[in-house]
């Protein structure tokens, strides 16, 4: 078993690259790299590509882990159904081992890719909380503009196995658990997983698996800088025709503000900021899983789209 650091990227095909690069562009990444067949986007932070298309079909064909080391590659490709500890010959390089899970997605696990400078967050401001006062002297005046993504902060699977998957991710790749939540009949039916790195503080959850008759992809959702980024990404993807699904409102479990759309082939993606910080001596919180869709203010659940 290794402990996963982080989530790095999710992997997407599509059959038109340039639709899912307007899409993207609006929605707040920006690209890093493009071949004839495929689409790498990035964010803000250093992370060389958060999404990557492929062209063909439309399909979400995995996501992908960084490891603490090159030592855990190893270690992980021992795992029955692994690959060997490949070099990655696609813009960012590095290396990785790649395993289908439970229901065949193709989870990569990378080390060593490059690194990008960070780019320059715009709308930002210092903000002013009740009695601390930060902006003095000086005014909000915002360009309209996308959300920038910062980081790909979680995913979440519809599974069709439940325990099988939660023991795959938790068993090789050393998530631990956040939340549980409760069916009527008092089992557990969904889990909120985070990457465990100790003492650290992690975002509440980086996997949530979903139970399902079919598997596919329930969303991944990317980090913004503050809620005014929230608001206003969702204009600037509401005045360039964007479908949405759900938000803006505040999740009960993990506490983000969040923000769902969906990209030109159907698949959801959440802006999401202001999350809870967990470390590894966080308790496990209980609820039933009526809470895991519930708010504490805006859109409730009955208003997403599917
Ligand atoms: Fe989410």
């Amino acid at each position: 078993m290794i402990k996963v650091t982080d989530v790095a990227y999710a992997r997407f095909r599509a059959p038109d690259l340039d639709l899912m690069e307007s899409f993207l562009k609006d929605f707040g990444l920006t690209r890093s790299f493009r071949t004839e067949t495929a689409l790498y986007m990035r964010g803000i932070d250093g992370d060389h590509h958060l999404h990557i298309t492929e062209l063909g079909q439309p399909a979400f064909l995995g996501f992908a882990y960084n490891a603490a080391s090159e030592e855990d590659l190893h270690i992980i490709s021992k795992v029955e159904g692994a690959s060997s500890v490949e070099k990655v010959y696609e813009p960012g390089g590095g290396k990785r081992v790649t395993l289908p899970d439970p229901d065949g997605f193709l989870i990569e696990i990378v080390h060593g890719m490059d690194e990008l400078p960070e780019l320059p967050v715009i709308n930002q401001f210092s903000p002013n909380f009740g009695e601390i006062r930060n902006r003095q002297g000086k005014f909000v005046r915002l360009n309209f503009a996308p959300a920038q993504c910062k980081r790909l902060g979680h995913v979440v699977l519809n599974v069709t196995n439940f325990k099988a998957t939660d023991e795959f991710y938790k068993s090789h790749f050393g998530l631990i658990t956040s939340d549980e939540c409760f069916n009527d009949a008092g089992e557990i039916c969904l889990t909120f997983n985070r990457v465990d790195r100790g003492k650290e503080y992690v975002d509440h959850h980086t996997l949530l698996t979903i139970p399902s008759p079919q598997a596919g992809l329930g969303h991944i959702a990317f980090e913004v800088q503050d809620i005014n980024h929230i608001f206003l990404g969702h204009e600037f993807l509401k005045k360039n025709g964007h479908r949405h699904s759900w938000g803006i409102g505040r999740h009960i479990l993990g506490s983000q503000v969040f923000d769902y759309w969906f990209d030109p082939f159907g698949f959801r993606v959440e802006h999401w900021t202001d999350g809870d910080l967990l470390n590894a001596d966080t308790p496990v919180g209980r609820s039933s899983a009526a809470e895991a869709l519930n708010v504490q203010w805006g859109a409730d659940s009955s208003q997403r789209a599917t």
